[in-house]
């Protein structure tokens, strides 16, 4: 292997492959002329070695347990910024300034407001339906309504769609919270910060008067922080693949929404919450690390595992701290749920199979206790972070548009199915 260069070998005959470097992280071997010149792709399933394109976003070191947003750690964002901060951070890539910060807070700040005619259909909806059914069928339904942001080659098109979508998406979030339970829709108020604003369309009701408490405003807005954006996982790759068909971006963080609605994905903090539940009690915590650990079972400790952390999870300490925070500004001293949670997280981190594995606690699991003691039903936790994700995919999405190499996502496979055959008649088939 040169330098730069890597070296394969197939059929007797060597390939050479440029390296190219990132700023940090693993390099990456650029395999994009292996086809042309072996006839042959690489395998693999589940992408756990392929980088599927270059970023200026987001970075994970997983082995350290680091995350950055354009370079800054996620601790201090958390401690330090806001949410709005973070999206500006994201979009345009360098922190704003006090105009610039001024401006962007109130240019997301004027369009939280949907078209009146979305509200109707929500009532197509039935009442027991999955707030994230809701999420996927009126976040796409977006793109029927503002047709004057949707076309991907204007950049002022482009920023007004990442705009529309942050400003938004709170709003529909809790326009699918409130249909759900049979509430009626409370609109956006602009006197509010974002996080507050969020709270109060979810929890205020028109016959009284909703006061945000600023220590859970706070908690939620550092939450959404938490979640802004998490480089290549599934559902920002799903918006890019739907993105690169030139797909307008509404239709493509639908998309997003509907990968993170699985529970190895963003349901498992609705997961997480709901085996907390059924484990109950910490006496019954070996029961469940039994079964975790047993082959033939098919149960995962939710909430623990990753992808890319084999260290523990950044976010998950600062949503730990966020726990306490909340618990203890709402004057909960015993949740029996955070006990067992807390003990499970003790022996798991000794036990032998989780230690060996590399297996930590990730976001998911505080998430789901401190959302619950914010007063959000569990099958709104998902919601929550489709919310918060939204920057990232967009900024993910404007990424690879503006990007000039962009091409159409379309993966090669592995055939193994039947050899061309001849069709038969149906009455000569068996
Ligand atoms: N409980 C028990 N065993 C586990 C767990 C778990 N939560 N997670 C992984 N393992 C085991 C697997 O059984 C496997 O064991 P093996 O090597 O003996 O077969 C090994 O650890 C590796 O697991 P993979 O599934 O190959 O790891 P992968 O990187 O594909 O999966 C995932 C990562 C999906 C997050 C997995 O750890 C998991 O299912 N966790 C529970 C769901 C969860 O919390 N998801 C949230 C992810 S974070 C997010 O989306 C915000």
């Amino acid at each position: 292997m040169a330098d730069n260069k890597a070296e394969f070998q197939a059929g007797g005959v060597s390939h050479n492959f440029n390296i190219k470097d990132g700023a940090i992280g693993p390099s990456v071997v650029d395999i994009s002329s292996l086809y042309k010149n072996s006839g042959m792709f690489t395998y693999d399933p589940g992408f756990t070695s392929t980088a599927s394109c270059e970023s200026k976003i987001t970075y994970i070191d997983g082995d350290q347990g680091t995350l950055l947003y354009r370079g800054f750690p996620i601790e201090q964002l958390a401690d330090h910024g806001d949410f709005l901060e973070t999206c500006y951070l994201l979009l345009y890539g360098e922190l704003p300034n006090k105009v610039e910060k001024d401006d962007f807070v109130n240019r997301v700040t004027y369009h939280t407001m949907i078209h009146e005619q979305m509200s109707r259909f929500f009532s197509g909806f039935r009442r027991d339906a999955h707030p994230m059914a809701i999420m996927v069928g009126t976040v796409g339904a977006l793109s029927a309504f503002y047709h004057d942001s949707t076309d991907i080659a204007d950049p002022h098109q482009r920023m007004i769609a990442s705009l529309r979508m942050i400003a938004k998406m709170p709003t529909i979030a809790a326009m699918a919270y409130k249909y759900h339970i049979g509430q009626p829709f409370v609109y956006p108020r602009n006197d509010l910060d974002y996080a507050s604003n969020f709270l109060h369309m979810c929890f205020a009701v028109p016959c009284e008067e909703y006061k945000v408490n600023p220590v859970l405003a706070r908690a939620m807005d550092r939450i959404f922080i938490l979640h802004a954006d998490h480089e290549q996982n599934a559902s920002t790759s799903t918006v890019r693949l739907a993105g690169s068909s030139g797909a307008n971006p509404f239709a493509c963080i639908a998309a997003g929404i509907a990968c993170l609605w699985g529970p190895a994905h963003g349901g498992a903090n609705e997961a997480a919450l709901n085996m907390l539940s059924e484990i109950g009690s910490v006496d019954r915590i070996p029961e469940y690390i039994a079964r975790a650990k047993d082959k033939n079972d098919p149960f995962r400790l939710m909430g623990f595992g990753h992808r890319v952390y084999k260290n523990y999870d950044p976010r998950a300490r600062i949503m730990q701290k966020t726990t306490h925070e909340v618990l203890g500004e709402l004057g909960i001293k015993d949740d029996p749920l955070l006990d067992v949670a807390m003990e499970l997280e003790k022996i798991a981190r000794s036990d032998e199979y989780f230690v060996e594995k590399k297996l930590y606690p990730n976001i998911d699991f505080y998430s789901g206790i401190t959302l619950r003691a914010l007063g959000f039903p569990t099958n709104m936790f998902t919601v929550l972070f489709a919310l918060a994700r939204t920057v990232g995919w967009i900024a993910q999405w404007k990424e690879m548009v503006e990007d000039p190499s962009q091409r159409i996502g379309r993966p090669r496979q592995l055939y193994t199915g039947y050899p061309e055959r001849d069709y038969t008649p149906i009455d000569q088939r068996r």
